[in-house]
């Protein structure tokens, strides 16, 4: 006899399959219950992708017990088999639910064993591809970015892979540009992690996180009775730093008093403390990132044309997700996998809709939204497939058959460039009403008007998204 094929039960329809195990075993498929010790060890768990799933009850209690088993190995494929103690399906709602949610497919209690039998070999094969297909995905995305960590196979992400080694070789400042939750902080440590400092320490500061009298301290650190409250020395982020990289974000939000002790940092390598005569030299490597524009900042006296060529020297530009649409995709299975190992879920995957949708959605938040909303939907979905409203992307366009008042069409065009403007300022309110050319108190009463959020946590929590076709924006109904 061939090396048997073995297939998982359930335990607690054991006592329903127990006559059948034998002959199953004849025809070279032996059965083990998920409660035996050696489906328990992780490694038979995932040699063995297929399960047979006898059904002898309806009762939701029981048909949610099997359930959550079930979604506790997603890898696994399921064949039903309504057995003679099976209630009918006929009308059956919670069954019916059951099987269209959890089971590739079922039998019915008129069909052999032997048709039993050629539904687990089809299942393994099912169960066996899309392992394949998960495995090369993984693989695909890390292939190029395998030493930075970073997914991504489009031109302009290799054009990046390029550029991060190229600015790793050398030891000058490197200014990062790009839109929020583009993967600046990414590019930054990747940078590290390739270049001759990988073995000194990383840190990242948020320049615009920081209140301007408390920014001073953080970056150069104090003597004991510097200031009132410095009750003992501290040591400064840069000195932290010592033999690493610092990746100073958002520096178009450093006060401009504090640039000037940055350059001159920058210039000598030398630090001084508050409180302290003495000078420290540090050797420190520089990266600095910001979503504004400086050139504009620089017209507006807010930042340091000096510091900004000093910072200059080289530069590396993270493009916005919606230039790199065939990413999404990538990106998103990645990321599907990983919060599905790590949670109990529903969900086997992307309807075809949403991953339509998410070709088409702008992702203002870039790479950062894309993950938050698929960390959500995986959590959320209800089915075994993600749509579009568990991702909260619901397509809304407008069906132009229906009337429109333009007051509507105006309403919801409105709805959607304050919805874009904080999401790419993260929920910071002064930010997103300057960006729109409104006041706070503004944008506030519209933000209530449109039910949009006040809190950067609820990025996570997305809002309904709109779509744009082509230039323009696309309205969506109400
Ligand atoms: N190419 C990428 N591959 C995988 N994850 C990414 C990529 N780009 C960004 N991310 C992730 O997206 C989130 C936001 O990235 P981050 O570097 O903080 O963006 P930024 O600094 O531009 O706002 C992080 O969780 C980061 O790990
Ligand atoms: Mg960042």
């Amino acid at each position: 006899m061939e090396s048997p094929e073995f297939f998982i039960f359930p335990d607690e329809c054991a006592t329903y399959i127990k006559e059948k195990l034998d002959i199953l075993e004849e025809k070279g498929w032996v059965g083990i219950s998920s409660a035996d010790q050696e489906f328990k060890s992780q490694s038979t768990k995932n040699k063995i992708p297929v399960g047979l799933m006898p059904i002898f009850n309806s009762d939701e209690d029981v048909l949610t017990e099997i359930e959550e088993s079930i979604n506790c190995h997603p890898e696994m494929v399921w064949v039903g088999w309504l057995t003679s103690y099976s209630p009918s399906l006929q009308g059956n709602l919670a069954l019916e639910t059951f099987i269209l949610r959890n089971l590739h497919i079922f039998h019915e209690q008129q069909d052999s064993i032997d048709d039993i039998v050629i539904s687990l070999a089809r299942c393994k094969a099912v169960a066996v591809l899309r392992k394949m297909n998960r495995t090369r995905s993984a693989r695909e995305g890390i292939k190029h970015g395998s030493m930075l960590k970073m997914l991504g196979n489009t031109a302009s992400m290799q054009g990046l892979y390029c550029n991060i080694k190229k600015v790793a070789a050398v030891d000058a400042p490197v200014f990062i540009n790009g839109e929020s939750g583009t993967g600046k902080e990414l590019t930054a440590r990747s940078i590290h992690e390739i270049s001759s400092r990988r073995n000194g320490p990383f840190n990242a500061v948020n320049c615009g996180a920081l209140p301007t009298h408390l920014i001073q301290s953080e970056l150069f650190g104090h003597e004991k009775g510097a200031f009132t409250g410095a009750v003992k020395r501290k040591i400064g982020r840069i000195e932290a730093t010592e033999g690493g990289t610092l990746f100073l974000d958002e520096i178009g939000d450093l006060p401009l008093e504090m640039q000037v002790n940055l350059l001159r940092f920058l210039e000598d390598h030398k630090i001084q403390r508050i409180g302290d005569t003495g000078e420290i030299s540090v050797d420190v490597r520089v990266l600095a990132a910001t979503h504004v524009d400086l050139n504009k900042a620089i017209e507006e006296g807010k930042f340091r044309e000096d510091l900004y060529h000093r910072l200059n020297v080289l530069t590396i530009s993270v493009p916005p997700l919606r230039e790199r649409r065939e990413d999404i995709s990538l990106i998103s299975d990645y990321f599907f996998d990983k919060f599905s190992c790590e949670a109990k879920t529903r969900a086997r995957g992307f309807s075809k809709d949403s991953r339509s949708v998410m070709q088409q959605y702008q992702w203002p938040g870039n790479v950062r939204e894309l993950i938050n909303r698929v960390r959500r939907a995986t959590v959320m979905c209800e089915h075994r497939l993600i749509s579009p409203e568990d991702l909260g992307l619901e397509r809304r366009s407008h069906d132009w058959r229906e009337p429109l008042t333009l007051e509507r069409a105006r309403e919801m065009a409105e709805r959607e460039v304050i919805n874009a403007a904080l999401v790419r300022n993260k929920h910071k309110v002064q930010k997103a009403a300057k960006e729109l050319g409104v006041s706070r108190v503004t944008l506030y009463r519209l933000m209530e008007k449109h039910h949009l959020s006040r809190h950067a946590s609820e990025e996570t929590h997305p809002q309904k998204a709109t779509f744009e076709s082509g230039p323009e924006i696309k309205l969506i109904s109400p």
